[in-house]
């Protein structure tokens, strides 16, 4: 029997992000199962990303801290689910720099927390359901560190994380570890690169150069711009997601990567380019609005990411390049131009964060 079926519930912590709401789009589109999604519904969730589920009758909305122990026990024995995926978290490496706090508190003690209550829940299963259950963790590839001008980041490669964001990444994903190793729970963990696509916070690097782009606001680059960054369509993310969920193997770990190595400036010039032909300027190139700024502290000179495992062992590959995936994000930002001017009402800081001052 498949482990997602027809009957099965899939809880989803962070289903009201960026990548959560993906893949709760993805399982109510494609797929029979049913979907609670746990958010607190920080500054980063998009209610609207996921407008569409409410009115699906397999689709639950809870709105839960993962620090909160007693509420994640009462969604347990309420839903019973059969697969969590684990995405809530702080994900601003900018804001981490300025404000650690809140990174330690949800990505380190929410996790924690889950962990405990996904243990308590698992334990109580019966044979059959404690054997199939499965609690997949959804890290970065952050909690590599950086590479030099050559080699990959492959599953083998030491944690050595740079900045607040990814050094709690780094941590949740050891307590993970831990509680496979410890009391059996099966849990996965998958480490992923840098993602783009529809209804991105316009804080990460993508949305935040197209919006501003499109508001004729200059295109600020960190430092010489030579940082590399390997980037994958979100949709590809689910995919792989689901994919480890359902056939990875416990107590594993899987790095998901696009093939995509791009200098950030590579990318700003070829959101540029795709504006220039899709929703060209009056006044000239989009390329005319970039500028150089000073640059991120502690920021990673380069990541990488071998994804032979994921590939061979499950099967995955992206669909999109970098080239096909970015010009249909781009496209949506053009048709959802509500939308684009409503996130910025969401908290979303036009001034630079992060330069080392918490
Ligand atoms: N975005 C990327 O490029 C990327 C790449 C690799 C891995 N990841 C990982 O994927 C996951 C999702 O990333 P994203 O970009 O969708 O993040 P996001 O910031 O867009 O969304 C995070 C979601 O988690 C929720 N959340 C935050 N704190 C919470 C708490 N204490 N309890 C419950 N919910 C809480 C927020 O409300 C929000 O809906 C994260 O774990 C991140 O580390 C992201």
């Amino acid at each position: 029997m498949p482990r997602i079926g027809h009957d099965s519930v899939v809880m989803v912590t962070g289903g009201a992000g960026f990548i959560g709401s993906a893949v709760v789009r993805h399982i109510l589109d494609y797929m029979a199962a049913h979907v609670i999604n746990v958010d607190k519904l920080t500054y980063a969730a998009d209610p609207s990303a996921t407008s569409q589920a409410s009115f699906n009758s397999r689709y639950r909305f809870e709105h839960v801290d993962i620090c909160d122990g007693s509420e994640l026990r009462r969604v347990y024995r309420t839903y019973k689910p059969h697969v969590v995926l684990n995405l809530a978290a702080e994900t601003h490496v900018d804001r981490s720099i300025d404000g650690p706090s809140e990174f330690v508190r949800t990505n380190l003690v929410g996790s924690f927390t889950l962990l405990e209550e996904t243990l308590r829940y698992w334990r109580g299963l019966g044979a059959v359901s404690r054997s199939e259950f499965r609690f997949l963790h959804v890290s970065t590839d952050e909690v590599f560190g950086t590479l030099s001008a050559d080699g990959m980041f492959t599953e083998d490669t030491p944690y050595a994380p740079n900045s607040p964001y990814s050094a709690t990444k780094a941590g949740s994903d050891h307590l993970v570890r831990a509680w496979h190793q410890t009391y059996h729970l099966p849990t996965i963990i998958t480490n992923c690169s840098n993602n783009y696509g529809p209804y991105q916070f316009p804080e990460k690097l993508i949305p935040h150069m197209v919006l501003r782009a499109l508001g004729e606001e200059k295109l600020p680059v960190y430092g010489d711009g030579a940082q590399v960054r390997d980037w994958l369509y979100v949709e590809d993310h689910v995919c792989a997601l689901i994919l480890a969920a359902q056939n990875g193997v416990p107590g594993a770990t899987y790095n998901i990567g696009g093939h995509s190595e791009r200098t950030n400036r590579a990318v700003v010039e070829t959101i540029c380019d795709l504006l220039d032909a899709l929703s060209p300027r009056e006044g000239g190139s989009y390329h005319d609005l970039i500028e150089y700024v000073a640059e991120r502290a502690g920021h990673d000179r380069r990541y990488a990411i071998d994804s032979t495992k994921i590939e061979t062992d499950l099967g995955w590959r992206p669909s999109e390049s970098f080239e096909s995936g970015l010009k249909k994000t781009i496209n949506w930002y053009l048709k959802n131009k509500a939308w684009c001017d409503g996130v910025r009402q969401r908290g979303y800081r036009p001034v630079r964060i992060g330069l080392g001052n918490p």
